[in-house]
């Protein structure tokens, strides 16, 4: 064993059910903490069905030991700036045994790099908002929290990384944000009255 790391994109070699494992384990500590992710329990032909036609699966192998993984699908979506194309990002995981080494930020380094040669300028991701380490590693990467939005279990933190510079001040980036999250927190807040006053 000579502790290479090789971070490239999915060989044929490595299963669609390789990576739905990795998935898995590495979302135990989520699970824990009541975190769930949908895509965390995909099987592998759900991930490669969602990554269909254009998304790419990116590994991280140490001595051919799938360790790592995370993908990204060309997306137009909406935000308070607009409708815009991202590298929209998914299926980020780590096993826990080989957390903490920077293999995490090589993933991402790899799938914004992909990004680009595709003539693509923005990453972004969601997460749960309890999912405080990756939210804090993605700001050291210069992502942003752009949005807080309503799911069916957990609302959703929107993170974006403009590849060229962002074109926003950092001070209106924060205020969207906030106004945002506040707009949820209120919309909660009344229907539990009025769920209360139903009864
Ligand atoms: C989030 C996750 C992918 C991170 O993987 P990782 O390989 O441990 O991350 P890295 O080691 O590359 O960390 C990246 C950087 O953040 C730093 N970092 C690590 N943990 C950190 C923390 N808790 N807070 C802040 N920074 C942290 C690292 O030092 C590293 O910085 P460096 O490149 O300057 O050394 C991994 O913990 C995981 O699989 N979690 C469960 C699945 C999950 O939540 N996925 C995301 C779904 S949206």
């Amino acid at each position: 064993m000579d502790n290479t790391i090789q971070i490239i994109e999915k060989p044929e070699w490595v299963s669609w059910d390789d990576i739905s494992a990795v998935l898995w384990q590495a979302h135990g500590s989520n699970r824990e903490e009541g975190m769930n992710m949908k895509h965390a329990s995909f099987s592998g032909e759900e991930i490669k069905e969602h990554l269909e036609p254009s998304g790419k699966m990116f590994v991280a192998l140490l001595d051919n030991k799938l360790v790592g993984v995370a993908a990204y699908q060309p997306k137009k979506v909406s935000f308070w700036f607009g409708e815009e194309l991202f590298a929209y990002c998914c299926f980020a995981a780590v096993l826990p045994q080989y957390t903490g080494k920077g293999i995490y930020g090589q993933l991402v380094r790899i799938r914004e790099d992909s990004a680009r040669s595709q003539g693509i300028d923005k990453m972004m991701f969601n997460t749960h908002p309890r999912n405080s380490r990756v939210i804090q590693i993605a700001q050291q990467f210069g992502y942003k929290k752009v949005d807080f939005r309503a799911g069916r279990e957990n609302p959703w933190v929107f993170m974006v990384k403009w590849l060229n510079g962002m074109p926003y001040s950092e001070s209106k980036i924060n205020i969207m944000y906030a106004k945002k999250k506040l707009q949820l927190q209120i919309k909660n807040t009344i229907k539990q009255v009025l769920k209360k006053g139903g009864r």
